[in-house]
C-alpha cells in the first residue's frame, strides 16, 4: 500500500491516507505507520469505517492489549471501552486534565487508539503535548530540578472514592466508571523517561496522575509541580486535534500527554477506545 503520511504544522501529530484499515495489514504496512507514529507520536487516519473487530485487529499490530482499569469494556468486549458524553448530561467532561493513559500501572500502556463515532459539529477536540519536545528545550534550571528523580503515580484523584470519579461525582455520567480502592496504590516511574523503542527522552509527569515525587519534602514537590505543569503544556508544546466520525487516532503514551476538551453542550459524543500494551522484548 502507498501510504502519504503529512505531518501536522504543529508540535506532533500526521495524518496517514492511502490505506484502508478494514483490510488485513502486512508486515512491511505495520512497520512503516510505526515508525511514523514514533517520529510523529500522534497518527490520525481519516475515512475508516472501522466495527470493533477491526479496531481490536489493528490495535494488536502495534502490541498486546494493555489493562484498562477503572472503566467497564462495552458489552461483548473485553478491551474496548466507550468515550461517551450524551447531549443532555452534566456531569465533568472526562478526561478533561493532561495526563498520559493509566501511568499509575506498574506497566503503563504503550499507546492508545481512539476510533471516532458520532462526533460532535463543534467542540470536543483532543489535546495532545509532545514531551519530548518540551525536555529538549527545558531551561536549566528546571532540568537541573528533573535530573535523576522519581515520580510517585497514583489514580487516587480520580478513581478512588473520594475522586473525580468517585462517589461524588455526577449521576447523569454516561461512561461506565466504576471508583475503586485499589486507585489508593501508588507507583513510581523515571520522571524523565527514556523511550523504549527510540531511546528518546521524555518528561513522564502529569497533574492527573502523579502526587508527589521520590525523597522530596511535600513543598519543594508542589513547587517543581506547579513548575513543571506550566513548562510541559506549553502551546508551543501542543497538537490539537480535529475529530471526524470514521477516524481513527493512535498515540504514543510514553512521549505525550493528552486531554479531552468541551465546547460541545447540546450533542452526543461517541468514540471507542483501545490501548496497546508495552511490547515484552525477547
Ligand atoms: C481520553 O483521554 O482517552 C479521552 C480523550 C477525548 O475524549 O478526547
Amino acid at each position: 500500500m502507498a501510504l502519504t503520511i503529512t505531518p501536522s504544522d504543529q508540535a506532533c501529530g500526521a495524518e496517514v491516507t492511502g490505506i484502508d484499515l478494514t483490510q488485513d495489514l502486512d508486515a512491511s504496512t505495520i512497520d512503516e505507520i510505526r515508525a511514523a507514529w514514533l517520529e510523529h507520536l500522534v497518527l490520525s487516519f481519516p475515512d475508516q469505517k472501522l466495527s470493533d473487530d477491526d479496531l481490536e485487529r489493528f490495535t494488536l499490530y502495534f502490541g498486546p492489549f494493555g489493562h484498562d482499569p477503572y472503566i467497564a469494556p462495552i458489552e461483548g468486549r473485553d478491551h474496548v471501552i466507550a468515550v461517551k458524553r450524551m447531549a443532555n448530561e452534566t456531569s465533568p467532561i472526562f478526561a478533561e486534565t493532561w495526563h498520559s493513559d493509566w501511568s499509575f500501572q506498574e506497566t503503563p500502556p504503550a499507546g492508545t487508539c481512539l476510533f471516532g463515532i458520532t462526533i460532535p459539529p463543534e467542540g470536543g477536540d483532543t489535546l495532545f503535548a509532545n514531551q519530548q519536545k518540551a525536555w529538549e528545550e527545558m531551561p536549566d534550571e528546571l532540568r537541573a530540578r528533573c535530573q535523576g528523580k522519581k515520580a510517585i503515580h497514583s489514580a487516587a484523584l480520580g478513581y478512588s472514592k473520594g475522586g473525580l470519579y468517585g462517589e461524588g461525582d455526577a449521576d447523569d455520567r454516561s461512561m461506565d466508571i466504576i471508583h475503586s480502592d485499589e486507585a489508593l496504590a501508588t507507583h513510581t516511574h523515571d520522571l524523565i523517561r527514556e523511550h523504549p523503542e527510540t531511546g528518546r527522552e521524555a518528561i513522564y509527569n502529569s497533574a492527573a496522575y502523579v502526587i508527589g515525587y521520590e525523597d522530596m519534602p511535600d513543598e519543594e514537590s508542589r513547587a517543581l509541580m506547579m513548575d513543571l505543569y506550566h513548562w510541559q503544556t506549553r502551546p508551543e508544546f501542543q497538537y490539537r486535534h480535529k475529530w471526524q466520525p470514521n477516524m481513527l487516532i493512535m498515540w504514543d503514551n510514553r512521549s505525550l500527554l493528552h486531554m479531552a476538551t468541551g465546547g460541545y453542550a447540546g450533542h452526543d459524543r461517541l468514540l471507542h477506545r483501545t490501548t496497546i500494551g508495552e511490547r515484552v522484548a525477547g
